[in-house]
């Protein structure tokens, strides 16, 4: 038998002397292979519901650098979508899409069942990738978690403090509480449909969970977290997930017993030394290079991606970013990341 993918054995507990490594937003502006591929698909959205493109870009990391994981090529705003918002990309700026702020709003949304209509080019895209990848190579696939979603649904785009989100969690809480239920079951629907479709471990994206503070982290990063993990794990119990609960600090602690988590994925907020005290004692860790360094590569660079290796080193780690790589990096700096993680 082939032995077992290298980032599958972090996430069933190994230590290995050398971390698997993907990178988070891998598929990405930084490379010209994908800005090409955009380019033919027209816009960023047309991309992600083309199974051939997003298969072909999902694939461009993995040819260049031989990355040990393959995440799937999508967005956690197609949910959102896919619920019935409207929701379009401007150039620059980024997501915007119809706000969520009545009861009447929220009665427009379609039930969490029915999701799969709009996302059935993304599991296609997932058979596709199942079927092109490396035998070593292992599939993510992901979404946003329900706290991150419905930052985004709330405001019809990206806001520096989730403002509007934290008004109607305090303004009108059962209307909140609705929409990260309607949230959190079309998650569970569209992560067991990827499973279903060949994704062999996922990832739940809380890119904004270090908004939300004492009761609030409790309630709504940790539970929907915890509801959506044990649903998958009843219906797809040998599949693992990788929570990310962006700059939860402290909430890191016990994140992996509390939700059920395999894997947490550590932004560069805190340090790998404490990381590898506080969290990984309890489980896999993933992360945590800056991602500026794939901006500015050099010493630093190769310093800071050993600092990381060193502190994880006598635990079960994949090393990662602490956040996506942003477009200005310079693709070289990504294979003098890699070169030093298998060379430390
Ligand atoms: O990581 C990967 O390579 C897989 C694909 C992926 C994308 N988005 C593609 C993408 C993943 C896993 C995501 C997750 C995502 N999307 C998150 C959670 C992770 C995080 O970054 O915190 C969030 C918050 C989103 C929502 C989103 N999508 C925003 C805010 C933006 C605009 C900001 C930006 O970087 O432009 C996007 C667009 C987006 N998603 C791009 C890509 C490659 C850039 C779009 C383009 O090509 O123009």
């Amino acid at each position: 038998m082939a032995p077992k993918k290298t980032i599958l054995k972090a996430l069933a507990g190994e230590t290995q002397a050398t971390p698997p490594i993907w990178m988070m937003r891998q598929a990405g502006r930084y490379l010209p292979e994908y800005r090409a591929t955009r380019e033919k698909a027209g816009d960023f959205l047309s991309l992600c519901y083309n199974p051939d493109l997003a298969t072909e870009v999902t694939l461009q990391p993995i040819r260049r650098y031989g990355f040990d994981g393959a995440i799937l090529f999508a967005d956690i705003l197609l949910v959102p979508q896919a619920l019935g918002a409207d929701l379009w990309f401007v150039t620059g700026e980024g997501p915007r899409l119809s706000t969520i702020t009545s009861q009447a709003d929220f009665d427009k949304l379609g039930p969490a069942d029915e999701v799969h209509e709009t996302l059935n080019p993304i599991y296609q895209t997932v058979r596709n990738l199942s079927g092109a990848l490396p035998p070593e190579t292992t599939l993510i696939g992901f979404a946003g978690a329900p706290w991150t979603v419905a930052t985004y649904m709330i405001a019809g785009r990206g806001t520096p403090d989730q403002g509007p989100a934290h008004a109607l969690k305090s303004e009108n809480r059962p209307l909140f509480e609705a929409l990260m239920e309607r949230i959190t079951e079309a998650t569970i629907q569209y992560l067991s449909a990827q499973i279903d479709a060949g994704a062999e471990a996922v990832k739940v994206f809380d890119s904004w969970a270090g908004s939300l503070k004492g009761q609030d982290f409790e309630d709504f990063a940790v539970a929907p977290t915890r509801r959506i993990i044990s649903a998958l794990k009843e219906k797809h119990p040998g599949i693992p997930v990788i929570a990310f609960p962006r700059e939860a600090g402290d909430g890191y602690i016990g994140f992996h017993e509390k939700t059920g988590a395999d894997c947490v994925a550590i932004d560069n907020s805190v340090s790998p030394d404490w990381a590898a005290e506080h969290v990984q004692k309890d489980g896999c860790v993933q992360g945590n290079l800056a991602s500026s360094h794939m901006v500015t590569g050099g010493d630093d660079l190769v310093r800071e991606t050993r600092a990381v290796v060193e502190a994880f080193r006598g635990g079960p780690h994949i090393f990662n970013l602490g956040h996506g790589i942003t477009p200005d990096a310079d693709p070289d700096n990504v294979q003098l990341m890699i070169d030093t993680v298998r060379s430390t």
